[in-house]
């Protein structure tokens, strides 16, 4: 297998391209990354010198760029490259106009003019918008994506759904909930506090901190996309989940309390615009047709992500001094020096 592995130098990409090494060590991977803010080569240090990886700089949303990097090898694609983050969006979306949708339509019409078999679309529960205290967000429940970011991965699933109808292209998609674990950038609720934490910072909650996320340790989201890869039907929706609903201030007390940090560090700030009330999966779909589950439960995968970022300082020290740290100062008023 020669597999296309969009914005593998990401978070859950690059945890994907670490599992696919160990697990399907000889299938050839090609990683196509445009490294943005939120790619990291240093994510899959270590794989430079394996002759089953190549790495190729190109943005999903640019034709020609891609056409170059697919070689005529690629079987199969597994799309993950996006803009990611909903409070980015809320500030500008146009950056998530051009590399969710825009991208994604690119990368859908060269795996039909390549003839290829398997595309695998990496999806959100975002897309279905946001629950109330009851209910699970099935596969056939209505998209009503709220935040600019959602509206965009729910228009990326749209036309993959159209080129399946169309086309009669061999597309699967897949929508999980909240991933924590190693690599993942430090604007994102968990390792931004652990971060904090570890530097006695401020903890910026949104509101009231009662919204309520489903957390899935990122190894068992990878793992269920290559069983979506391997065991996905042509056409379906596949809902991936951790079984690990908590509110946000559940999980920053939790992060506190294994770091043995004070509570007084946690201070409730401006509530993010349209702010998604409650996220929760019914997954029951993956687990009977592909063998989905997860493996570990929150407080396991949280104390793993804090040793995980104790022992890697140095990679998240050198993102707060960087670019981000103008983000920072523009999204929460403070600086990170
Ligand atoms: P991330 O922001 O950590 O990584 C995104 C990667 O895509 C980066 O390496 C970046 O350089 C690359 N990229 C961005 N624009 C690109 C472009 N135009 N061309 C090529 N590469 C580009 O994101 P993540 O958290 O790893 O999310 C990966 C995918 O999984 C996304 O599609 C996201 O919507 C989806 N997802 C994420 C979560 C989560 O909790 N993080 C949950 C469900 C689904
Ligand atoms: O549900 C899947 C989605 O999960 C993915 O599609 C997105 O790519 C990913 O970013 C994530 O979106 P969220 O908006 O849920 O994640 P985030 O880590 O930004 O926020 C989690 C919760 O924590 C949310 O309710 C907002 C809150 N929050 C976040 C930040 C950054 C805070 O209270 N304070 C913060 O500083």
């Amino acid at each position: 297998m020669r597999l296309m592995v969009t914005g593998g130098a990401g978070f859950i990409g690059s945890n994907f391209i670490r599992l696919l090494r160990r697990e399907r060590p000889d299938w050839r991977i090609l990683n196509v990354d445009a490294l943005t803010y939120a790619g990291n080569l240093e994510n899959l240090a270590g794989l430079e010198r394996d002759p089953n990886y190549d790495f190729v700089r190109a943005d999903v949303a640019d034709p020609a760029g891609l056409r170059a990097a697919l070689d005529d090898e690629v079987d199969a694609i597994v799309h993950f490259a996006a803009e990611s983050h909903v409070d980015r969006s809320i500030e500008d979306a146009s950056a998530f106009l051009r590399t969710n949708v825009i991208g994604t339509q690119v990368l859908l019409d060269l795996a039909r003019e390549r003839g290829l078999g398997r595309f695998v679309h990496v999806s959100t529960d975002e897309v279905y918008g946001s629950l109330g205290a009851e209910g699970l967000f099935r596969e056939d429940t209505p998209l009503a994506p709220n935040s600019p970011y959602s509206a965009s991965k729910a228009s990326s699933d749209l036309l993959v759904r159209a080129a399946v109808e169309t086309h009669g292209l061999d597309a699967v998609i897949t929508r999980c909930s909240n991933n924590y674990g190693p690599y993942q950038f430090p604007e994102k609720l968990i390792p931004l506090m652990i971060a904090n934490a570890l530097e006695d910072r401020k903890l910026p909650v949104y509101g009231s901190g009662l919204n309520v996320r489903d957390w899935i340790w990122v190894e068992d989201h990878c793992r269920g996309v290559l069983l979506a890869l391997e065991k996905g039907k042509k056409g379906e929706v596949y809902n991936f989940g951790g079984r690990s609903e908590m509110t946000n201030i559940a999980v920053v007390e939790a992060i506190l309390a294994q770091l043995g940090k004070p509570s007084s560090l946690i201070t409730h700030v401006e509530d993010r615009k349209g702010h998604d009330l409650r996220y929760a999966i019914d997954c029951g779909k993956a687990e009977r047709e592909l063998g989905f589950g997860r493996s570990i439960g929150f407080e396991e995968g949280l104390a793993r992500t804090i040793a995980w970022y104790r022992d890697h300082e140095d990679w998240w020290r050198r993102i707060r001094s960087g670019a981000y740290r103008d983000y920072y100062a523009r999204h929460y008023g403070e600086d990170l020096a």
